[in-house]
């Protein structure tokens, strides 16, 4: 049996911790900890539904191995918000209607945060671009894409009322 390591991560502003051995994915270790809403798809780097941000950067958890990220600060979609007071990114999909199955949802919304932190001012070929690491199979993408444009332009009017 592979020895395993008590590792501590950070996960949504919490300490969460658990024994892993050292190929434990980051994904595998996330669900593990009961964190579902990170997806499983391709386990591959090929689909995006796993993106998680670390350190305010998306990366595939999939493609991570869990002790590479011991210390830096994990965010789900979970961490951007909830039902009561949710992110722009997760009420622009609501009001856009760009969630059909739902399953790439919190990937491709951490996927636009990570892009939208860097250039708040996309064009759509930056969100086509931005997105292009994440799959979806239902929607044709074209809710998505008007989704994150909306939460952009209501992320930048909350900065000029700040
Ligand atoms: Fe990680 Fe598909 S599950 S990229």
């Amino acid at each position: 049996m592979a020895k395993e390591r008590q590792i501590v991560l950070s996960v949504n502003g919490r300490s969460r911790s658990g024994s892993f051995p050292s190929h434990r994915t980051l994904l595998e270790a996330l669900r593990e900890l009961g964190h579902t809403e990170v997806k499983s798809g391709c386990e591959k780097g090929d689909c995006g539904a796993c993106a998680v941000l670390v350190d305010g950067m998306a990366v595939d958890s999939c493609l991570t191995l869990v002790w590479t990220v011991e210390g830096r600060e994990i965010t789900t979609v979970v961490g951007l918000g909830n039902a009561e007071a949710p992110h722009p990114l997760q009420k622009a999909f609501a009001d856009c209607g760009a969630a059909q199955c739902g399953y790439c949802i919190p990937g491709m919304i951490i996927a636009a945060k990570s892009m939208l932190d860097r250039n708040p001012q996309p064009s759509d070929d930056d969100i086509r671009v931005g997105l292009s690491g994440n799959l979806c199979r239902c929607t044709g993408y074209t809710k998505i894409f008007e989704a994150v444009d909306a939460a952009a332009a209501t992320l930048r009017a909350e900065g000029e009322r700040r």
